[in-house]
């Protein structure tokens, strides 16, 4: 926790690609699904929750940098330009919606808060959320001394909400949780070996659902947290004091201290 000060429950949302765009069309938002969180946000931010948003890179981000690398091979300065490009214009659209709802947005982009893999600085956007705001960021990709480095939006999700010590963090992704073979949800992930990979629509560079629930296995482990896998009627659900989706909890949790890191 930031300055050693407590949030009141911070929650931390990731809106997933899946959700937020239509993966399998090039460049397409879902305007319906930003319409429809951006009711639910309001509602909960209005009530006095204080959340962190971080969306992810759907039909922007995943097919650019798929695009990109099968026509070139690497991806170059300019390229990594236009990825970052693509995706703030991804985030202006859902900006725009969040604000027109009245939620108040402050959005920073992923390349300004993290450099390669956890080199990050979250120092602004606790600011920004003690003072009422809600801070969004997303997945994004930057360039180094080693070339270019996609920053997963799920792996933004548990570095946000490690820093900040979000107790809550949820994955609203198309799918109304981890689903086992027969499409049933599965209600607690306990272990990766009960997830299947279903495959998915369009293209994906950051490892899809499977890589979720994996990185989500292992943050739970160490740390407080509900984490939960869910759609946006889930969303709606959970924030109510619902139940819904899937959990994920590592069946191996040993925690030493409430809240703490080990
Ligand atoms: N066992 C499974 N249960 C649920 N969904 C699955 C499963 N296996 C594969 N999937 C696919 O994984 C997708 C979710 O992962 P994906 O990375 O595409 O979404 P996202 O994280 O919301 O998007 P983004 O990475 O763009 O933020 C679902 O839309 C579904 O098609
Ligand atoms: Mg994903």
């Amino acid at each position: 926790v930031i300055h050693g000060k407590e949030l009141v429950e911070p929650i931390v949302i990731k809106l997933g690609g899946s959700v937020i765009t239509i993966k399998e069309k090039p460049y397409t938002v879902n305007h319906d699904a930003i319409k429809r969180l951006s009711k639910i946000i309001f509602t909960n931010y209005s009530a006095g929750k204080r959340l962190v948003l971080v969306h992810g890179g759907g039909s922007f981000g995943h097919t650019a940098v798929s695009e990109i690398s099968q026509r070139k091979g690497i991806l170059d300065v300019i390229d990594v330009a236009f990825v970052q490009y693509k995706m703030l214009e991804l985030a202006t659209i859902i900006t725009k919606a969040f604000i027109d709802e009245g939620i108040p947005v402050t959005l920073y982009p992923g390349h300004v808060l993290c450099r390669k893999s956890a080199d990050c600085n979250f120092e602004l956007l606790y600011e920004d959320l003690e003072n009422g705001l809600v801070p969004m960021t997303y997945g994004d990709i930057v360039y180094g001394d080693r070339g270019y480095a996609i920053i997963s939006g799920d792996d933004l999700a548990f570095w946000i909400s490690s820093a900040l010590g979000a107790r809550k963090i949820y994955f609203v992704t198309s799918k109304p949780g981890v689903l086992d073979k027969e499409g049933q949800i599965i209600r607690r992930v306990t272990n990766i070996d009960q997830v299947s990979d279903l495959g998915i629509k369009g293209y994906d560079v950051t490892g899809g659902m499977k890589k979720k629930v994996h990185a989500a296995l292992e943050y739970s482990s160490n740390h407080d947290v509900e984490i939960r896998i869910l759609d946006i009627d889930g969303l709606e659900k959970v924030l109510g004091g619902g139940e819904a989706g899937s959990i994920i909890v590592d069946s191996q949790k040993r925690l030493v201290n409430r809240g703490r890191r080990k």
